[in-house]
């Protein structure tokens, strides 16, 4: 089967959040069922390094793309790697920016162009040179493919003449425009209908995602029936509900080959569940990384690694660090994002300048030190559609507390005294106090060393690879080919 991904972000190449982990993770392992596989992705400035000294081949030099009455025209590059043939469009007017989307409160005003010139280069790579049997898109900023395609606004392909699936990672990410974005990137204004893109006065890419694809994905089970609701849904709850039937949840997976204490080369020690001697290497490693002192080393050590956004609900970390602090805690935060919540972690760490450490960075190796170092792990995400941090916390016996919701809820088990049996906290509705609650839990156990232990190894011993989410898209895609073959017929 030859499946073609469409996405803005993949690792190695330029990642910003959990879509960059699953989509360069889920290609090498759809590459590694023996599946053939390109991915096709916008050339950033942050790609420029990884891919130099990587051998490419140049597929045109002056790929014609057409936004509207404007022409362009793109370089597209391809890099075969890892059993995967990965395209990179190359247009630096567009894709040469600090940002990938935008600054780190407002999105590039022409990201509508920006990516449907992804997408526009990707249905061109499809027509001319890959021939994919299927197309994976996710998120907005890869929408328009599945809009494109139904809508007959493809030359290239007709109406039904290629499957389309539609994953949805975030529903709290519209890429919402004014409706005369339509015509600057070449789509007729009768696409401003409450049917197709229209939402609430302005044009949701998104939208025309969810109503265009032939089936829809979001990336835990949790979260498919989430969205469907008043609750979780964001207001588009009626959008989702139409396509109740072409909906499914798939959890997203672990790369095991990057996020495993026994061979990660980062982080200090190496360790296991069957000897975890190493992870006490990797704590002292941290604190001295924050400029605690190794005495700090027998205090309960909280970790936070996120995007600082409202979806996070790091607020409510914020409102609790004064007690987890009274309760002989440490907090350590690396994160970025909205401005006024990097200002709230600064003043913390300023306030408490003994007990709390923060890094306002995007730092891989350093997520991997606080996965590592940290005793327990926060994650008190007011929505989350699968949530990765979680499950590799998990996997580097860093006990998760969460809020129980989305993905967190589908890979978070909790605690049980009785049986000794669960992997973590988890805490419902929005206020400190339940949050705090399941913080007092998490201290509790962590007194009793040989339950800690236990529940450590529950986590670390959980299998959350990639291989069973893989099948489970193969047979997704393979049923999707079926019926499109019998429609046809
Ligand atoms: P989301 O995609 O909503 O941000 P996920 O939990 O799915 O949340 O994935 C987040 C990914 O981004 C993880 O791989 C995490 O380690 C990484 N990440 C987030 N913030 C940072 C940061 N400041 N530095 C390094 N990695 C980060
Ligand atoms: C999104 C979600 C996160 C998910 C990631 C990868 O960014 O916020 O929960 O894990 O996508 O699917």
């Amino acid at each position: 089967m030859k499946i073609m991904m469409v996405a803005s972000e993949a690792e190695p190449y330029a990642k910003t959040g959990g879509l960059g982990d699953v989509v360069g993770a889920l290609s090498r392992h759809l590459a590694g069922l023996g599946e053939h596989v390109a991915v096709v992705l916008p050339l950033y400035e942050v790609t420029v390094p990884v891919l130099a000294g990587r051998p490419q081949t140049i597929v045109s030099e002056e790929l014609p793309v057409a936004l509207g009455a404007e022409q362009r025209h793109v370089r597209v590059v391809r890099v075969d790697e890892a059993g995967v043939s990965w395209y990179f469009i190359d247009d630096p007017n567009y894709y040469h920016r600090t940002g990938l989307y935008g600054t780190s409160d407002d999105g590039y005003v022409d990201n509508a162009k920006r990516f449907m010139t992804l997408v526009r280069g990707a249905l061109a790579i499809a027509a001319v040179e890959f021939a994919p049997d299927i197309l994976h898109c996710h998120d907005w900023q890869t929408a328009l493919a599945p809009v494109l395609i139904k809508t007959g606004h493809n030359p290239s392909h007709q109406p039904g003449s290629l499957p389309t699936l539609f994953t949805i990672h975030n529903l709290g990410y519209d890429g919402l425009f004014e409706k005369d974005i339509l015509t600057k990137i070449g789509l007729p204004e009768e696409l401003f209908h409450v049917d197709a893109l229209e939402f609430y006065g302005k044009v949701s890419l998104l939208k025309g995602g969810i109503l265009h694809a032939d089936r829809i994905s979001t990336v835990s089970e949790a979260y498919s029936r989430e969205i469907l609701t008043s609750e979780h849904g964001l207001g588009k709850e009626g959008i989702t509900r139409l396509r109740k039937g072409d909906l499914v949840g798939i959890l997203n997976g672990v790369d095991y080959t990057r996020w495993d204490p026994a061979t990660d080369p980062v982080i200090a020690a190496s360790y296991s569940a069957d000897d975890l001697t190493g992870k006490r290497d990797c704590k002292l490693d941290l604190l001295r990384e924050f400029g605690f002192p190794a005495s700090a080393a027998g205090r309960p050590l909280f970790g936070v690694v996120s995007r600082l956004a409202w979806q996070k609900g790091l607020d409510l970390v914020a409102a609790v660090t004064s007690d987890l602090i009274d309760s002989g805690g440490l907090l350590i935060v690396l994160g970025t994002g909205e401005s006024g919540l990097e200002q709230e972690l600064r003043t913390l760490a300023r306030r408490y300048t003994e007990s709390v450490g923060v890094r306002i960075a995007y730092n891989d190796p350093l997520a991997h030190k606080i996965e590592a170092g940290a005793d327990v792990f926060l994650m008190p995400s007011r929505y989350e559609p699968c949530g990765l941090n979680q499950m590799y916390s998990l996997r580097y016996g860093t006990v998760p507390v969460v809020r129980a919701t989305g993905g967190l809820l589908d890979t978070v088990q909790p605690w049980d005294d009785k049986t000794w049996t669960g992997n973590g906290f988890r805490f419902s509705g929005d206020s400190t106090e339940a949050f705090l609650g399941a913080i007092r839990e998490a201290l509790r156990l962590y007194r009793n060393r040989d339950a800690w232990t236990v529940i450590m190894r529950n986590g670390m011993t959980a299998d959350h690879s990639w291989e069973r989410s893989a099948r489970r898209y193969v047979e997704l895609y393979r049923e999707m080919i079926q019926e499109n073959h019998v429609a046809a017929s």
